[in-house]
């Protein structure tokens, strides 16, 4: 028997470990993309955060110095207050009728302006030169008390009052550049959240968007392609576009939809040899029935055609009496009643060791009868040193028969030749070689590069499947055999198998 077209257990588990084995390049499973999705957000979170962090820090140091700034005003406008007060005072006592009094109490005001100003001498050093002159008339007015002292002491709080002035500017100043900076932080911050969060939600929503609507399509095409391979689709596999599960569900697929085209044509073979092996067996007994109900007749005509020969012999027959011609043609027709019981009785599937010219030979006398070869001229070329080789019988009659059919077309196709067929069988490279070869129309390129492929045909509807080149080669490689096609077109064509004389022939 032949192949068997059912899959089987064995066949699943062969499609399991194929879908298992994985080739060669970077497979990520959905579960382990979906880990990576989220580390990405929480690196992109934390690298966020980090940079709004560091300008949190900045606004931070910005805002310390601010305060140290305010601070600094503060203690400036006392101190120019202070000032102020003793700048009146001086004058107060400068034109009191009696100024004695008032010296003390101005010397010690200043010695409280001295103390405060102590307190600019880091922020502003050159504050030192202005303390060091109110300490020496301080002095000097104590130890000489006069209103020249008091001019002068007068004359060093204009100056401090100018370096004052000259430094309130400047942390002014700097209270302006600092606000400024802290302006900017701060847009700068609420820029990075904004800019962050909307980059965030922009790309790593748009590629969430983007995996799952991909992961959709390829569900969907994946899910119409299940179908229509259950419902008979044999075309172009589902083109893998991923390396995830559901890749590996596509080559599933596409691994099922090859392994049932596969089954399909052994199937086919299987049935179009059942239906070879039961044409031939319906014809088998139809000839043998008829060659029997011939036979008989035929037997009893013979007998009375040697009783006539032998009276004719006697000379007691006139002479028209002719039996031998009664003979040729009854010898005639047992001659083709046997052909037809050689050739249709039943042909072995079995691999076994089998005459080849004998087989070439019968199968074209019985060919010969087909109304295609009624006007072919079929001619032998056999190899008489050609050995016994082991095949299936059935197999290589089913391969020459179709062959055979194939010449006959194609010389129809070609009117314009006297149609010619030719069978030689040779013994080359340890193989016996089978050749039809004919004058029909031939084929180009395009026919011979396709004519293997099953279902291809240039015959009308109803005429020709294109089964038939597609079975001969399964058959012939199947038996460890080749085939091949040698044609032109208008100049014929030249068909060739093999049959291995080590034959590994299988009944599969
Ligand atoms: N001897 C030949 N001469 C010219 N063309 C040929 C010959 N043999 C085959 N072909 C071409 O190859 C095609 C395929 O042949 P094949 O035997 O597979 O199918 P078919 O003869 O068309 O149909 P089927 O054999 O199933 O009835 C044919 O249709 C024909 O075009
Ligand atoms: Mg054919």
């Amino acid at each position: 028997m032949t192949g068997n077209p059912v899959l089987t257990v064995a066949d699943g588990a062969r499609i399991e470990r194929d879908a298992s084995h994985t080739p060669a390049q970077l497979r990520l499973s959905v579960r382990a993309k979906g880990m990576i999705a989220f580390v990405v957000i929480v690196l992109y979170t934390m690298m966020v955060g980090l940079i709004v962090a560091q300008e949190r820090q900045q606004l931070f140091a910005t805002v310390q110095e601010l305060e140290r700034v305010h601070d600094l005003e503060e203690t400036l406008a006392k101190i120019n207050t202070s000032v102020a007060h003793a700048i009146l005072k001086e004058q107060e006592i400068f034109y009191a009728p009696d100024p004695q009094p008032g010296y003390e109490a101005l010397a010690l005001d200043i010695e409280a302006i001295q103390a405060g100003l102590e307190g600019l001498k880091r922020p502003y050093p050159k504050i030192e030169g202005a303390i060091a002159r109110l300490g020496r008339n301080v002095a000097s007015l104590r130890a000489v008390p006069t209103r020249a002292a008091l001019a002068e002491l007068r004359a060093s709080l204009y100056d401090l009052v100018a370096e004052l002035d000259a430094f309130t500017r400047q942390v002014g100043s700097r209270r302006s550049v600092l606000s400024e900076g802290y302006r900017l932080i701060y847009d700068a911050i609420t820029l990075t959240v904004i800019i962050g969060g909307v980059i965030g939600v922009v790309v790593l929503g748009g590629l969430t968007t983007l995996f799952f609507s991909r992961l959709a399509r390829d569900l969907r095409r994946l899910e119409s392609r299940a179908l229509a391979v259950v419902t008979g689709y044999r075309d172009d596999p589902l083109e893998v576009t991923r390396h995830d599960e559901i890749g590996s569900l596509m080559e599933s697929v596409n691994r099922m939809q090859s392994a049932l085209r596969d089954h399909e044509k052994q199937l086919e073979i299987t049935r179009q040899q059942r239906f070879h092996q039961d044409k031939m067996a319906a014809i088998g007994s139809l000839a043998a029935a008829i060659a029997h109900e011939i036979n008989n007749p035929i037997a009893a005509i013979h007998g009375v055609a040697e009783a006539m020969d032998e009276i004719r012999r006697s000379h007691r027959c006139p002479g028209l009496c002719q039996p031998t011609l009664i003979l040729e043609q009854t010898g005639r027709i047992t001659q083709i009643t046997r052909q037809m019981s050689e050739m249709t009785s039943p042909l072995s599937a079995e691999p076994q060791l089998i005459d080849i010219n004998g087989l070439v030979r019968n199968t074209c006398n019985f060919v010969a009868y087909d109304r295609r070869f009624r006007n072919v001229k079929l001619t032998l070329d056999l190899d008489g040193q050609a050995p016994a080789a082991v095949a299936c019988a059935d197999h290589v009659a089913q391969i020459l028969m179709n062959l055979l059919i194939n010449s006959a077309d194609a010389t129809e196709a070609a009117a314009e030749r006297a149609p010619e067929v030719r069978v030689a069988t040779a013994t080359r490279n340890g193989s016996i070689e089978i050749t039809v070869s004919d004058n029909g129309c031939g084929m180009d390129a395009g026919t011979r590069e396709r004519a293997f492929e099953e279902t291809f045909t240039t015959k009308p509807a109803g005429k020709g499947s294109g089964l038939g080149l597609f079975i001969c080669k399964s058959l012939v490689e199947r038996s460890g055999g080749s085939i091949k096609l040698k044609s032109e077109p208008g100049s014929g064509t030249r068909a060739t198998f093999t049959i291995p004389l080590e034959s590994r022939a299988t009944t599969t």
